[in-house]
């Protein structure tokens, strides 16, 4: 075998085998020639949080958290945030390369006429309660699209795929506005498709009794770059959930249900709520100190903060800043970028977080702006969820075209007990139990 390998010993049996290197990785079920006994299952690599393992080939982002480095396509993030509007970046991470004039004309086009919701879609959206979460009305209309949709199933169909992709896209900001104006208990906005992505969506936001919406075009280009920050981001947990629900076969309006909910959790993008929340408690910039003090203390996190795989200033971040300027001039300064401002300054310099690698991550200013907007905490997930479609189905079609992906379906070590003898009900005594 050539060099690109690795020799492995098992001092368990003193077996030795060499297994093959390939793009920097082994194969995991290289492992499975080490046997402790012949009928051992073999070994296996054990990474409960796929701390170290790739789940999947992928040529849409790259990714290099050391150096904080982000591109799409090969694209970097900053490039394409400063030139590209968001359908264009869309285009890109779906069809692998950028679009020329005509293309991203017909694109935008084709994206803009899939924005309708049928009636009955809007009517289900009505049934949710008044102080209905909208991620919870998100995630539970993007699954009924499934209903709407019998002729998603067929997935292997490019040309099925392709409509299903036009018409996620296109409905998303539409399911968002909705649930934005339904918790406000105000009428809902037809979509207007002469306007460009981002200007309809605050149309369908915004838009009171005039007859025609005319977006403010700094908020509508600051979305438009906020949208193509968040639009991809390699194996995040809700990609790896698009991809294990989708590797079932299932259709792309459950599986892009299925990773929004993923989305949802703190953790995730529900950090940039949770960000919001933090700042509140925090109050003023005198008291950042004590706060910081608190979450060393082992009380709590610093939400937005932190990143499985940036150990470097996350790119988007830095960007996000610029942009919450720019934003600010027109809406007026959030007070809260005040206390943002003093937390990433002190946590910057404290060893804690230093020694941790922990940085601001995309979600710290991203809530600050949306909130400056006009936009309450509770939507700035779905903010994040509307350009996090593109990448799930840039993510979902690779997948579903790559010979190598089977169901997903990973393996455990097993810790519970060996087989037991059976105790027919009148002969049990109690015994302590794990589950109550
Ligand atoms: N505040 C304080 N301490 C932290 C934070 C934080 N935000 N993040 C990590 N740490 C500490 C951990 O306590 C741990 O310390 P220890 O070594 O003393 O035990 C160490 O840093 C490593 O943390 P892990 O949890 O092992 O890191 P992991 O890679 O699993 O977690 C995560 C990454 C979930 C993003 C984490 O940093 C976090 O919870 N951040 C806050 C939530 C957040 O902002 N999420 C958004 C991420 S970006 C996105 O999803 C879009």
């Amino acid at each position: 075998m050539e060099n690109d390998s690795l020799t492995l010993t098992d001092n368990r049996t003193g077996a030795t085998a060499t297994v093959p290197i390939k793009d920097g990785a082994i194969h995991s079920t290289d492992l499975r020639q080490f046997k402790n006994s012949p009928d051992d299952f073999g070994l296996m690599a054990y990474d409960p949080a796929f701390l170290n393992t790739a789940s999947c080939r992928s040529a849409i982002t790259y990714l290099d958290g050391d150096r904080g480095i982000l591109r799409y396509r090969g694209y970097p993030i900053e490039v394409l945030a400063e030139h590209c509007s968001f359908l264009e970046v869309a285009y890109l991470l779906i069809h692998g390369e950028l679009p020329t004039e005509a293309r991203l004309h017909e694109w935008n086009y084709l994206i803009m006429h899939h924005t309708m919701l049928h009636e009955n879609v809007k009517k289900l959206m009505e049934g949710f309660h008044y102080d209905a979460h909208p991620m919870g009305m998100l995630i539970s209309t993007l699954a009924a699209l499934s209903t709407f949709y019998s002729d998603s199933k067929v997935i292997h169909d490019p040309q099925s795929r392709k409509l299903q992709i036009l018409r996620l896209i296109g409905k998303v900001p539409t399911i968002a506005a909705y649930a934005y104006r339904h918790s406000l208990g105000l009428p809902y906005v037809y979509p207007d498709n002469e306007l460009s992505y981002t200007a309809n969506f605050m149309n369908m936001l915004w838009k009171k009794t005039e007859p025609k919406y005319a977006a403010n075009s700094v908020l509508s280009r600051a979305l438009d770059v906020l949208f193509i920050l968040h639009a991809d981001h390699e194996q995040n947990c809700s990609t790896n959930v698009m991809r294990s629900v989708g590797s079932s076969h299932a259709d792309p309006y459950v599986a892009t249900a299925a990773a929004a909910a993923a989305l949802y959790g703190p953790l995730h993008g529900g950090a940039n709520e949770a960000v919001l929340d933090m700042l509140d408690l925090i109050g003023s910039k005198d008291r950042v100190p004590a706060f910081i003090q608190e979450i060393k203390a082992g009380h709590g996190r610093l939400m937005g903060f932190g990143h499985r795989v940036y150990k470097n200033y996350d790119p988007r971040a830095r960007i996000i800043k610029q942009i919450a300027n720019e934003v600010f001039e027109v809406t007026g300064k959030n007070p809260k970028i005040d206390v943002a401002l003093e937390v990433e300054r002190i946590a910057l310099e404290d060893q804690f977080f230093v020694q941790r690698k922990l940085y601001p991550n995309v979600d710290f200013y991203s809530g600050i702006i949306y909130q400056a907007m006009g936009f309450r905490p509770d939507m700035f997930t779905v903010m994040f969820a509307i350009p996090r479609t593109v990448g799930w189905l840039a993510q979902w079609q690779e997948m579903i075209e790559d010979p190598e992906q089977k169901i997903a379906r990973p393996r455990q070590v097993y810790t519970g007990q060996p087989v037991r003898e059976f105790v027919p009900l009148e002969k049990r005594t109690p015994r302590p139990v794990m589950v109550a």
